[in-house]
Formats: structure tokens, C-alpha cells, sequence
């Protein structure tokens, strides 16, 4: 037990539990586009769909608790990590290194942790409180999603913060790998490859959402 007490405690092990709390949070993403590019099925799809999820709601308020939970803890060790790092560490490479030995995509994860967090509380306080405790007796989710992007503003913040979104995911992929220990001559370059994938993939299909919303408001449909 004090063994595992000391792995946790160590710098080490503070990036393993970073990289497992990344990890997941991209299988929640994974999930949670899956469900969001449904809206291209139009109104009546993903309305049935939503409220398909309504008859599992207890299990997913539990799913939603775990997910706040490890947000938080990625969040709270990120921020301790990068200032811990920086105390001891103010010129070499630690999560943000120099620029010979680094990438811009490395020296950015704090900041864009940082923006992702404040879009995150934005997103859950204009989306989730408005599916869950805003929708007095109508079933039309589309249209909410629909309203939102009407606006230039809000789908233009969505479109940036997807990009950062990309910037993150690119960097965090690799790096948990290097957390868990697997590094590997053949190996490394590939793993990098499906990071940068994966990200494009996040960034394109997140940002497709707030555009077609916006682009169908601009020819009257909206
Ligand atoms: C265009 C992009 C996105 C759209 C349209 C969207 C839409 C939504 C909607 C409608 C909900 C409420 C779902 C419900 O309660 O039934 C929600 C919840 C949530 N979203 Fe997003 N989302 C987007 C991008 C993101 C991104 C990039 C993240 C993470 C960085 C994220 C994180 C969350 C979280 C944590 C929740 C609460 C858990 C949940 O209800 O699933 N979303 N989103």
C-alpha cells in the first residue's frame, strides 16, 4: 500500500494518472461525437435519440458523476503538474520545455487545458442545463442546438475552441504513452500519427456542428 502511496505520490506517477484520466476523457469524446453527429440525421432522428437516453437517465447521472470526477482530477493535476514542474524546472523541459526540445503543441497543453476548461463551463451551463432543466414540456433538442448556432458569436467560439481542443489532444495522446512507459523506435512515430488523427478527426467533426448550423441560419432555414 505505502508502495502505491509513494507511485502516486511520485512525479511519475502523477503523469501515469494524467495520461489513465486522459485516456478516458478521449472515450468519452469518441462517445459524446458519435452522439452529437447524429444532428446531421435532422430533428426527428436526433430528438428520438435524446430521448431514448431519457429511459437510461439514473445511469447516466452516475456516468455523468465519474465524468465530472475525472475531469477535475485532470484538471487539479494538470495545474499542479505544470506549476510543480515549473518551480523545479524553470528552463529545462519538464511539461513545458524549451523550444529546441519541445513542440508548440507541448508548450501549449497548460494554456489550452486552461480554455478548454472555461468553454467547458460555458458548454454545460448553455447546453446541459438547458437539455436537463430547460426544456418546460418540449422534446425538440434539435432546435435548441439549432438556436445556439444561429449565432455567429457562440458558433465562432465553438469553432476556435475545437481547434484548441485538436492542439491538446495532439500533444496529450503521445505523451500518455511516454507516461505509461511504452516508447519504441518503430512504435513512437505511429502512435504520434493516430494522435494527430485523432485530434483532426475531434476538431473537424466538433467544429462541422456549430458551421452547418450557422450556414443553414445564413440561407433562411433557420
Ligand atoms: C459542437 C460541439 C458540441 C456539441 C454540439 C455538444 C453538445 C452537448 C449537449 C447537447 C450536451 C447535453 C447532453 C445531455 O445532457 O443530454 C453536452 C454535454 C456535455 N458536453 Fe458537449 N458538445 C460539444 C462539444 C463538447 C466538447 C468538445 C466537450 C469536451 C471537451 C464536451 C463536453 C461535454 C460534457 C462533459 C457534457 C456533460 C456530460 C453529458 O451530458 O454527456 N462537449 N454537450
Amino acid at each position: 500500500m505505502s508502495r502505491l502511496n509513494q507511485f502516486f505520490g511520485s512525479s511519475i506517477g502523477k503523469k501515469f494518472v494524467m495520461a489513465i484520466t486522459g485516456i478516458l476523457l478521449i472515450f468519452f469524446l469518441i462517445v459524446h461525437l458519435i452522439n452529437n453527429l447524429m444532428l446531421f440525421g435532422g430533428p426527428e432522428f436526433f430528438n428520438e435519440n435524446v430521448m431514448r437516453l431519457d429511459s437510461i437517465k439514473p445511469l447516466i447521472r452516475v456516468v455523468e458523476v465519474v465524468l465530472a470526477l475525472i475531469f477535475l482530477y485532470h484538471i487539479y493535476r494538470g495545474i499542479k503538474l505544470w506549476f510543480e514542474n515549473k518551480k523545479a524546472n524553470p528552463d529545462k523541459y519538464a511539461i513545458n520545455g524549451g523550444k529546441e526540445n519541445s513542440t508548440l503543441y507541448s508548450r501549449t497543453m497548460f494554456i489550452t487545458g486552461i480554455l478548454i476548461l472555461v468553454f467547458l463551463v460555458i458548454h454545460l451551463y448553455t447546453l446541459w442545463t438547458k437539455f436537463n432543466f430547460g426544456m418546460e414540456g418540449s422534446e425538440d433538442y434539435f432546435a435548441v442546438i439549432k438556436d445556439l448556432f444561429k449565432n455567429p458569436f457562440w458558433s465562432a467560439f465553438y469553432l476556435v475552441i475545437m481547434i484548441f481542443i485538436g492542439f491538446h489532444i495532439n500533444h496529450a495522446f503521445q505523451s500518455s504513452f511516454q507516461s505509461f512507459g511504452w516508447s519504441h523506435k518503430k512504435y513512437t512515430p505511429l502512435v504520434k500519427k493516430i494522435g494527430t488523427l485523432l485530434a483532426i478527426v475531434f476538431a473537424i467533426g466538433f467544429a462541422s456542428i456549430p458551421i452547418y448550423f450557422y450556414l443553414i441560419s445564413l440561407g433562411g432555414q433557420g
